[in-house]
């Protein structure tokens, strides 16, 4: 199989972490006899600086022409970094949900999965997940408050600024379909979070989730305010199959989900659309506090290649060769410091990857 690959390394351990996902995606192609070719582009700070925006028209028709994209993170340090000097426009995030509306990318996918191994780097106390947690976190993508108007005025004598937050039905309808879909070859369980006590966006949420689920009516469905949400996760990982939710929630609860899998340099994700097409990458961001020392963990990147392999290219032995691989190496005992505990190797961002690399 031959596939053509957009990648954008990124700012702060972008370049770090996508070099050991391509690392993962070579070894592969030679295994399996497939041919992955690269096409680099520019996105965020990187590109501000070469080019003064953050994503080129060049760079999107290139993404737009491949069969999927890989990308490490973007941004810097949002206090002092000169990105940030910047209107918001041409700031680093812009070209982060540019891409993602522009490629129609609705469907965010974020697996949060305790390996056994990592028992001892989650904080969470051991009753807590004993038997382990698998949870799958469904997050709108190209809707909601991100994409909603904005602007900041003087209003008297002060300024105000203002957010607006909608969602169509239809928006809600592809998305909760998506979350279904996925549920019946999971579990069975979707948890809809919103907050529907307040918001009207809730509460259309809340409306067309039900007629969806009434197709889905092996899923059992349960509704679950956003707040009680951030809190059950920490309570009981274990009572979650699907969460299914809107856009700024599901940034938030993903982060705090990753948490309890030990780091967020674990959490992967998938950005998905009707079609194959994807765009895979790490939950996490850019970490500009540990950029260039070869520490970060590029396990999250390492798991959205694979997810790419799965999603977009229809290679599932692959892509499980890739999660078997990181097992082993885990097992092995091998730890970036993100997931380091007592007992264990501590290893860099390239030793990890070619350690990957070597149960391939
Ligand atoms: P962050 O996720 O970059 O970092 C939060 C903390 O987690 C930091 O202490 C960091 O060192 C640590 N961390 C993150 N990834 C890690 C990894 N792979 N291994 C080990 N430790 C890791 O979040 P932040 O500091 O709030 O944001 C930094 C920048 O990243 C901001 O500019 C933000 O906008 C951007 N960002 C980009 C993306 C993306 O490109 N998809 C996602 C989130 C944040
Ligand atoms: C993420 C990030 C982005 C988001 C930022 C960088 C715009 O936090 O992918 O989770 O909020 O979607
Ligand atoms: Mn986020």
């Amino acid at each position: 199989m031959e596939k053509n690959i957009a990648v954008i390394k990124g700012d702060g351990i972008g370049p770090e972490i996508v070099t050991e996902a391509m690392k993962v995606l070579d070894a592969v192609a030679k295994k399996y006899n497939h041919k992955f070719n690269y096409t680099e582009i520019l996105m965020g700070g990187c590109s501000i600086d070469a080019y003064g925006v953050p994503l080129s028209d060049e760079a999107l028709k290139i993404a737009k022409k491949s069969d999927s994209v890989l990308l490490g993170a973007i941004g810097g340090n949002t206090t002092t970094s000169p990105w940030y000097k910047l209107e918001p426009s041409l700031r680093p995030e812009a070209g982060l949900l540019k891409i993602r509306k522009e490629l129609g990318l609705f469907a965010n996918l974020r697996p949060a999965y305790l390996y056994d191994e990592l028992k001892g780097a989650c904080p969470l106390k051991e009753e807590l997940t004993e038997g382990g947690f698998d949870m799958m976190i469904m997050r709108e993508l190209t809707g909601g408050l991100y994409f909603g108007e904005r602007s900041t005025e003087k209003e008297g004598d002060q300024m105000v600024a203002h957010d607006s937050m909608s969602y169509s039905e239809s928006e809600i309808r592809r998305i909760a379909k998506r979350g279904f879909d996925i549920a019946m070859k999971r579990n069975k369980k979707v948890t809809s979070v919103d907050k529907a006590n307040v918001l009207d966006t809730s509460r259309l949420w809340r409306k067309v989730v039900e007629e969806v689920a009434k197709e889905y009516p092996e899923v059992t469905l349960e509704h679950m305010l956003v707040d009680n949400c951030a809190m059950q996760l920490v309570r009981d990982p274990k009572q979650f199959d699907v969460i299914l939710t809107e856009n700024m929630f599901g940034d938030i609860l993903s982060d705090e989900a990753s948490m309890v899998t030990g780091s967020i340099g674990m959490l992967s994700s998938a950005s998905l659309r009707e079609d194959s097409f994807g765009m895979y990458e790490p939950s996490h961001g850019s970490a500009p506090d540990i950029a260039g020392q070869n520490i970060a963990n590029p396990i999250a990147t390492i798991l959205s290649a694979a997810m790419m392999l799965r999603y977009s290219f229809d290679l599932d032995q692959e892509a499980k060769d890739v999660e078997d691989a990181i097992e082993k190496v885990l097992k092995e005992g091998y730890r970036t410091t993100d997931i380091m505990s007592e007992g264990k190797t501590l290893v860099g961002t390239r030793e990890m990857g070619d350690l990957i690399v070597s149960h391939l």
